[in-house]
């Protein structure tokens, strides 16, 4: 069986990494993973744990460290499902788009570009820098899909899983393997549950329009 391989790097959003890692692992396709050091900084931070089995349990991936080179994924000689970066920080979508194999998830990225394999990269930064831009497009262009961990709002999250579901499912769809994580657009919205903001609630927002109005009274 191939499998994917999955890399996780420091931008925010290692939730993604891990929810698209936690479907993977339950359909029995064992991913590679791959951390890099400050993806597992920002692991840590966000998931509270850098570790993988405190978040994933002991079994089902196979992980692989970041910095060795002599890793199968090294090789185009070992053949994958493909890739995906997730999330990707603005400095691996660099050396992707550039070619600078500096570490395994460089390298593997690489190998998939030249064996015609699927990659598939969820940048995470705002604002864009030019470069940024410019290194998406490159990428794009080498054939990569480019996939911003920008979640919907039409599918009515009230969750922030909702939210990482909303990505993770995109991202399992270009990797054409079947899932439920969201529901579909089918051309009716969905009312039952709509969005609530806190600005339907005046009293939850400090300095809300109400409060000035009182302050103009006041004064
Ligand atoms: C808490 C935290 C959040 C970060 N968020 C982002 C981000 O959203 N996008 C990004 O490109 N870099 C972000 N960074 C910076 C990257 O971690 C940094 O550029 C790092 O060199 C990326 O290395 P890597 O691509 O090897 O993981 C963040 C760093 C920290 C500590």
């Amino acid at each position: 069986m191939e499998h994917p391989i999955v890399a996780i790097t420091g931008a925010s959003g290692a939730c993604y990494g891990i929810r698209l890692l936690e479907v993977l692992i339950a359909q029995g396709l064992e991913p590679y993973v791959v951390v890099s050091e400050a993806g597992r900084q920002v692991v840590a931070i966000e998931l509270g744990s850098g570790n993988l089995k405190d978040l994933l349990g002991p079994s089902g991936y196979r992980e692989e460290d970041a910095r060795d080179f002599t890793s199968p994924l090294a090789s185009g000689s070992f053949p994958t499902q493909g890739m995906v970066i997730a999330p990707c920080s603005t400095g691996t979508l660099g050396a992707v788009a550039h070619g600078i194999s500096s570490n395994l998830i460089h390298r593997a990225a690489e190998v998939s570009l030249k064996e015609h394999r699927p990659l598939i990269v969820v940048p995470r930064e705002t604002p864009l820098s030019v470069v940024a831009l410019q290194n998406m497009l490159t990428l794009a262009q080498a054939g990569v899909h480019v996939v911003p961990a920008n979640p919907g709002f039409y599918h009515a999250p009230q969750t922030i899983q909702d939210l990482v579901d909303f990505v993770v499912g995109r991202v399992l769809d270009l990797m054409k393997i079947p899932h439920q994580l969201t529901k579909r657009w089918t051309g009716v919205p969905v009312i039952d549950a709509p969005i609530i903001l806190s600005s339907a609630h005046p009293e939850l927002v400090e300095g809300s329009k109400d409060d000035r109005l009182a302050q103009d009274d006041r004064e």
